[in-house]
Protein backbone atom coordinates (compact mmCIF):
# COMPACT_ATOMS: atom_id res chain seq x y z
CA UNK A 1 0.00 0.00 0.00
CA UNK A 2 2.66 2.74 1.00
CA UNK A 3 5.51 1.02 -1.51
CA UNK A 4 7.23 3.58 -3.40
CA UNK A 5 5.14 6.29 -1.59
CA UNK A 6 7.39 9.12 -0.47
CA UNK A 7 6.25 10.49 2.95
CA UNK A 8 7.07 14.35 4.57
CA UNK A 9 6.79 14.29 8.31
CA UNK A 10 6.51 17.75 9.27
CA UNK A 11 7.42 17.99 12.76
CA UNK A 12 10.22 15.63 14.37
CA UNK A 13 8.46 15.35 17.74
CA UNK A 14 7.19 12.51 20.00
CA UNK A 15 4.18 11.41 17.89
CA UNK A 16 6.56 11.70 14.80
CA UNK A 17 9.22 9.32 16.47
CA UNK A 18 6.34 6.84 17.16
CA UNK A 19 5.07 6.75 13.96
CA UNK A 20 8.19 6.71 11.58
CA UNK A 21 9.38 3.58 14.39
CA UNK A 22 6.28 2.21 13.34
CA UNK A 23 6.47 2.12 9.68
CA UNK A 24 10.29 1.22 9.97
CA UNK A 25 9.53 -1.45 12.32
CA UNK A 26 6.94 -3.03 10.13
CA UNK A 27 8.95 -2.50 7.50
CA UNK A 28 6.01 -0.69 5.30
CA UNK A 29 8.03 1.18 3.97
CA UNK A 30 11.89 2.09 4.01
CA UNK A 31 13.94 4.86 5.50
CA UNK A 32 14.79 6.44 2.04
CA UNK A 33 10.86 6.82 1.70
CA UNK A 34 10.62 9.26 4.84
CA UNK A 35 12.09 13.09 5.09
CA UNK A 36 11.04 14.30 8.43
CA UNK A 37 11.57 18.19 8.85
CA UNK A 38 11.84 20.11 11.98
CA UNK A 39 13.31 23.83 13.39
CA UNK A 40 15.13 21.89 15.66
CA UNK A 41 18.51 20.79 13.72
CA UNK A 42 19.27 18.39 16.92
CA UNK A 43 15.88 16.43 16.81
CA UNK A 44 16.74 16.19 12.65
CA UNK A 45 19.75 14.86 13.86
CA UNK A 46 18.22 12.82 16.27
CA UNK A 47 15.71 11.16 13.28
CA UNK A 48 18.83 10.66 11.05
CA UNK A 49 20.84 8.80 13.34
CA UNK A 50 18.35 6.27 14.59
CA UNK A 51 16.06 6.06 11.62
CA UNK A 52 18.52 6.53 8.71
CA UNK A 53 15.80 8.97 6.84
CA UNK A 54 16.12 11.93 5.04
CA UNK A 55 16.11 15.50 6.98
CA UNK A 56 15.51 18.87 5.91
CA UNK A 57 14.23 22.13 7.83
CA UNK A 58 12.43 22.76 4.88
CA UNK A 59 8.89 22.48 4.75
CA UNK A 60 7.48 23.09 1.67
CA UNK A 61 10.52 21.42 0.01
CA UNK A 62 9.76 18.17 1.94
CA UNK A 63 5.77 18.21 1.27
CA UNK A 64 5.93 19.15 -2.64
CA UNK A 65 8.02 16.16 -2.92
CA UNK A 66 6.02 13.93 -1.24
CA UNK A 67 2.71 11.83 -1.99
CA UNK A 68 1.93 11.53 1.60
CA UNK A 69 2.10 14.50 4.13
CA UNK A 70 2.35 13.88 7.81
CA UNK A 71 1.42 16.95 10.19
CA UNK A 72 2.72 16.54 13.63
CA UNK A 73 3.38 19.78 15.13
CA UNK A 74 1.40 21.53 17.78
CA UNK A 75 -1.71 23.00 16.64
CA UNK A 76 -0.22 26.77 18.03
CA UNK A 77 2.24 26.51 15.02
CA UNK A 78 -0.37 25.04 12.70
CA UNK A 79 -1.41 28.47 10.95
CA UNK A 80 2.19 28.92 10.46
CA UNK A 81 3.90 25.74 9.21
CA UNK A 82 -0.10 25.81 6.73
CA UNK A 83 1.36 29.40 5.30
CA UNK A 84 4.70 28.23 4.75
CA UNK A 85 3.27 25.30 2.10
CA UNK A 86 1.89 26.31 -1.03
CA UNK A 87 0.42 22.88 -2.83
CA UNK A 88 -2.40 24.40 -4.75
CA UNK A 89 -0.49 22.53 -7.87
CA UNK A 90 -0.54 19.42 -6.57
CA UNK A 91 -4.55 18.09 -5.14
CA UNK A 92 -4.08 14.40 -5.27
CA UNK A 93 -1.37 14.77 -2.53
CA UNK A 94 -2.62 13.22 1.36
CA UNK A 95 -2.54 15.91 3.87
CA UNK A 96 -2.77 13.48 7.07
CA UNK A 97 -2.95 16.06 10.78
CA UNK A 98 -2.84 14.74 14.30
CA UNK A 99 -3.10 17.96 15.77
CA UNK A 100 -5.84 17.76 18.35
CA UNK A 101 -8.72 19.79 17.99
CA UNK A 102 -7.59 21.32 14.30
CA UNK A 103 -10.48 20.40 12.11
CA UNK A 104 -10.29 19.54 8.74
CA UNK A 105 -11.53 22.55 7.24
CA UNK A 106 -9.32 24.62 9.28
CA UNK A 107 -6.48 22.50 7.52
CA UNK A 108 -8.06 22.46 3.88
CA UNK A 109 -8.81 26.35 4.27
CA UNK A 110 -5.04 27.46 5.46
CA UNK A 111 -3.87 25.15 2.50
CA UNK A 112 -6.17 25.31 -0.66
CA UNK A 113 -10.07 23.91 -1.62
CA UNK A 114 -9.78 20.48 -2.60
CA UNK A 115 -6.99 19.78 -0.44
CA UNK A 116 -7.33 15.92 0.96
CA UNK A 117 -7.12 15.35 4.90
CA UNK A 118 -7.25 12.77 6.58
CA UNK A 119 -7.08 13.32 10.67
CA UNK A 120 -5.80 11.17 13.11
CA UNK A 121 -6.11 10.96 17.22
CA UNK A 122 -3.39 8.96 17.86
CA UNK A 123 -2.17 8.14 21.64
CA UNK A 124 1.07 7.61 23.55
CA UNK A 125 1.36 3.96 23.36
CA UNK A 126 1.67 4.01 19.83
CA UNK A 127 5.66 4.75 20.85
CA UNK A 128 5.92 0.84 22.15
CA UNK A 129 3.36 0.01 18.65
CA UNK A 130 0.34 -0.40 21.22
CA UNK A 131 -1.19 2.61 20.34
CA UNK A 132 -5.02 3.18 19.57
CA UNK A 133 -6.04 6.07 17.00
CA UNK A 134 -9.04 7.21 15.77
CA UNK A 135 -9.29 8.13 11.95
CA UNK A 136 -11.56 10.71 10.41
CA UNK A 137 -11.80 11.14 6.47
CA UNK A 138 -11.75 14.44 4.62
CA UNK A 139 -14.08 15.34 2.00
CA UNK A 140 -12.64 13.98 -1.42
CA UNK A 141 -10.17 10.94 0.23
CA UNK A 142 -10.12 8.47 -2.21
CA UNK A 143 -10.10 5.12 -1.09
CA UNK A 144 -7.14 4.40 -1.85
CA UNK A 145 -5.34 7.48 0.48
CA UNK A 146 -7.57 6.59 2.98
CA UNK A 147 -6.56 2.63 3.19
CA UNK A 148 -2.45 4.16 3.27
CA UNK A 149 -3.77 6.51 5.85
CA UNK A 150 -4.82 3.25 8.10
CA UNK A 151 -1.64 1.07 6.93
CA UNK A 152 0.18 3.89 8.76
CA UNK A 153 -1.35 4.15 11.78
CA UNK A 154 -2.08 0.45 11.98
CA UNK A 155 1.95 0.19 12.19
CA UNK A 156 1.73 1.37 15.57
CA UNK A 157 -1.54 -0.15 17.18
CA UNK A 158 -5.22 -0.48 16.12
CA UNK A 159 -6.97 1.73 13.83
CA UNK A 160 -11.18 2.52 14.05
CA UNK A 161 -12.71 5.22 11.83
CA UNK A 162 -14.98 7.43 13.48
CA UNK A 163 -16.82 10.67 12.23
CA UNK A 164 -14.62 13.73 12.82
CA UNK A 165 -17.18 15.13 15.44
CA UNK A 166 -16.33 12.20 17.70
CA UNK A 167 -13.25 13.35 17.59
CA UNK A 168 -13.62 15.17 20.83
CA UNK A 169 -14.71 11.98 22.46
CA UNK A 170 -11.90 9.87 21.53
CA UNK A 171 -9.53 12.62 22.58
CA UNK A 172 -11.17 12.19 26.28
CA UNK A 173 -11.01 7.84 26.08
CA UNK A 174 -8.14 7.08 24.35
CA UNK A 175 -6.35 10.46 24.07
CA UNK A 176 -5.97 10.86 27.87
CA UNK A 177 -6.46 7.34 28.65
CA UNK A 178 -2.89 6.33 29.39
CA UNK A 179 -2.81 9.08 31.76
CA UNK A 180 -6.25 7.61 33.77
CA UNK A 181 -4.82 3.89 33.44
CA UNK A 182 -1.33 5.11 34.76
CA UNK A 183 -3.02 6.44 37.63
CA UNK A 184 -4.33 3.23 38.32
CA UNK A 185 -1.59 1.15 38.06
CA UNK A 186 -0.05 3.36 40.68
CA UNK A 187 -2.82 3.08 42.93
CA UNK A 188 -2.70 -1.04 42.40
CA UNK A 189 1.15 -0.52 42.90
CA UNK A 190 0.65 1.44 46.37
CA UNK A 191 -1.99 -0.95 47.42
CA UNK A 192 0.31 -3.73 47.11
CA UNK A 193 3.43 -1.78 48.66
CA UNK A 194 0.95 -1.38 51.62
CA UNK A 195 0.33 -4.86 52.23
CA UNK A 196 3.58 -5.54 52.42
CA UNK A 197 5.18 -6.24 48.56
CA UNK A 198 8.63 -4.42 47.21
CA UNK A 199 7.65 -1.39 44.60
CA UNK A 200 9.39 -3.49 41.96
CA UNK A 201 7.04 -6.37 42.55
CA UNK A 202 4.12 -4.59 43.02
CA UNK A 203 4.79 -2.55 40.07
CA UNK A 204 5.20 -5.18 37.74
CA UNK A 205 2.06 -7.23 39.02
CA UNK A 206 -0.14 -3.87 38.20
CA UNK A 207 1.17 -3.28 35.10
CA UNK A 208 1.02 -6.66 33.81
CA UNK A 209 -2.32 -7.28 34.99
CA UNK A 210 -3.74 -4.18 33.54
CA UNK A 211 -1.85 -5.16 30.15
CA UNK A 212 -3.25 -9.09 30.58
CA UNK A 213 -6.73 -7.87 31.59
CA UNK A 214 -6.93 -5.18 28.19
CA UNK A 215 -5.61 -8.40 26.23
CA UNK A 216 -8.44 -10.63 27.47
CA UNK A 217 -10.81 -7.83 26.28
CA UNK A 218 -9.73 -7.64 22.65
CA UNK A 219 -8.85 -10.72 22.61
CA UNK A 220 -12.09 -12.96 23.93
CA UNK A 221 -14.26 -9.87 22.80
CA UNK A 222 -16.29 -11.14 25.95
CA UNK A 223 -17.68 -8.27 27.65
CA UNK A 224 -15.68 -7.30 30.57
CA UNK A 225 -18.48 -7.45 33.26
CA UNK A 226 -18.52 -11.15 32.24
CA UNK A 227 -14.56 -11.62 32.66
CA UNK A 228 -15.09 -9.68 36.03
CA UNK A 229 -17.72 -12.39 36.97
CA UNK A 230 -15.24 -14.91 36.19
CA UNK A 231 -12.63 -13.69 38.40
CA UNK A 232 -15.03 -13.03 41.51
CA UNK A 233 -16.16 -16.31 42.97
CA UNK A 234 -18.79 -16.46 45.44
CA UNK A 235 -17.37 -14.96 48.98
CA UNK A 236 -14.67 -14.55 47.71
CA UNK A 237 -11.79 -12.09 48.10
CA UNK A 238 -11.98 -10.53 44.39
CA UNK A 239 -16.09 -9.76 45.29
CA UNK A 240 -14.89 -8.12 48.50
CA UNK A 241 -12.20 -5.91 46.75
CA UNK A 242 -15.02 -4.97 44.18
CA UNK A 243 -17.09 -4.04 46.80
CA UNK A 244 -14.60 -1.23 47.93
CA UNK A 245 -14.41 -0.14 44.16
CA UNK A 246 -17.88 0.38 43.84
CA UNK A 247 -18.18 2.22 47.49
CA UNK A 248 -15.42 4.78 45.60
CA UNK A 249 -17.67 4.70 42.64
CA UNK A 250 -14.73 3.93 40.28
CA UNK A 251 -17.11 3.44 37.39
CA UNK A 252 -18.78 6.82 37.99
CA UNK A 253 -15.97 9.07 38.40
CA UNK A 254 -14.06 7.06 35.45
CA UNK A 255 -17.45 7.93 33.17
CA UNK A 256 -17.38 11.73 34.25
CA UNK A 257 -13.51 11.80 33.56
CA UNK A 258 -14.29 10.96 29.88
CA UNK A 259 -17.18 13.53 29.90
CA UNK A 260 -15.02 16.42 31.39
CA UNK A 261 -11.74 15.67 28.85
CA UNK A 262 -14.26 15.72 26.24
CA UNK A 263 -15.89 19.15 27.18
CA UNK A 264 -12.76 20.49 27.81
CA UNK A 265 -11.33 19.62 24.40
CA UNK A 266 -14.46 21.37 22.89
CA UNK A 267 -13.77 24.12 25.08
CA UNK A 268 -10.19 24.66 24.10
CA UNK A 269 -11.83 24.33 20.41
CA UNK A 270 -13.79 26.87 20.21
CA UNK A 271 -11.23 29.17 22.35
CA UNK A 272 -8.85 28.68 19.29
CA UNK A 273 -11.57 29.44 16.78
CA UNK A 274 -12.11 32.71 18.76
CA UNK A 275 -8.39 33.63 18.40
CA UNK A 276 -7.91 32.85 14.99
CA UNK A 277 -11.01 34.71 14.21
CA UNK A 278 -9.72 37.99 16.24
CA UNK A 279 -6.37 37.51 17.30
CA UNK A 280 -6.27 40.92 18.72
CA UNK A 281 -8.90 40.31 20.96
CA UNK A 282 -7.21 37.11 22.65
CA UNK A 283 -3.79 39.13 23.56
CA UNK A 284 -5.88 41.19 26.38
N1 LIG B 1 2.05 13.15 22.01
C1 LIG B 1 0.82 12.63 22.03
O1 LIG B 1 0.45 11.78 22.81
C2 LIG B 1 -0.19 13.05 21.02
C3 LIG B 1 -1.40 12.35 20.93
C4 LIG B 1 -2.31 12.74 19.96
C5 LIG B 1 -2.04 13.82 19.13
N2 LIG B 1 -0.86 14.48 19.28
C6 LIG B 1 -0.61 15.62 18.42
O2 LIG B 1 0.61 15.40 17.74
C7 LIG B 1 1.20 16.67 17.44
C8 LIG B 1 2.65 16.60 17.82
O3 LIG B 1 2.74 16.32 19.21
P1 LIG B 1 4.14 15.92 19.85
O4 LIG B 1 3.85 15.47 21.24
O5 LIG B 1 4.87 15.02 18.91
O6 LIG B 1 4.83 17.38 19.89
P2 LIG B 1 6.37 17.75 19.88
O7 LIG B 1 7.18 16.64 20.48
O8 LIG B 1 6.49 19.12 20.46
O9 LIG B 1 6.72 17.77 18.31
C9 LIG B 1 6.46 18.84 17.46
C10 LIG B 1 7.76 19.19 16.74
O10 LIG B 1 7.46 20.15 15.73
C11 LIG B 1 8.52 21.09 15.74
N3 LIG B 1 8.14 22.35 15.09
C12 LIG B 1 7.72 23.51 15.64
N4 LIG B 1 7.50 24.43 14.68
C13 LIG B 1 7.78 23.84 13.49
C14 LIG B 1 7.75 24.26 12.13
N5 LIG B 1 7.38 25.51 11.81
N6 LIG B 1 8.11 23.38 11.16
C15 LIG B 1 8.49 22.12 11.48
N7 LIG B 1 8.53 21.65 12.75
C16 LIG B 1 8.19 22.50 13.73
C17 LIG B 1 8.83 21.25 17.20
O11 LIG B 1 10.08 21.89 17.40
P3 LIG B 1 10.23 22.80 18.75
O12 LIG B 1 10.04 21.88 19.91
O13 LIG B 1 11.62 23.34 18.62
O14 LIG B 1 9.16 23.85 18.67
C18 LIG B 1 8.82 19.79 17.67
O15 LIG B 1 10.07 19.16 17.47
C19 LIG B 1 0.43 17.72 18.24
O16 LIG B 1 -0.37 18.47 17.36
C20 LIG B 1 -0.43 16.93 19.17
O17 LIG B 1 -1.69 17.55 19.37
C21 LIG B 1 0.08 14.12 20.19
Amino acid sequence: MLKGKKIAIIGAGNMAEAIVSGLLKKRLVNAGQICATDVDTQRLAHFRRIFKIRVSHDNHKAATSSDLVLLAIKPQVMNEVLGGLDLSRSGRRLIITVAAGVPIAAIISGLHPGTRVVRAMPNTPAVVLEGVTALARGPGVTAEQFTMAQAVFEAMGQVVVVDESHLDAVTGLSGGGPAYVYLFIEALADGGVKMGLSRAHAQLLAAQTVLGAAKMVIETKQHPGVLKDQVASPGGTTIAGLHRLEEGRLRGTVVSAVENATLRCQELRQQAIVSRESPADSSG
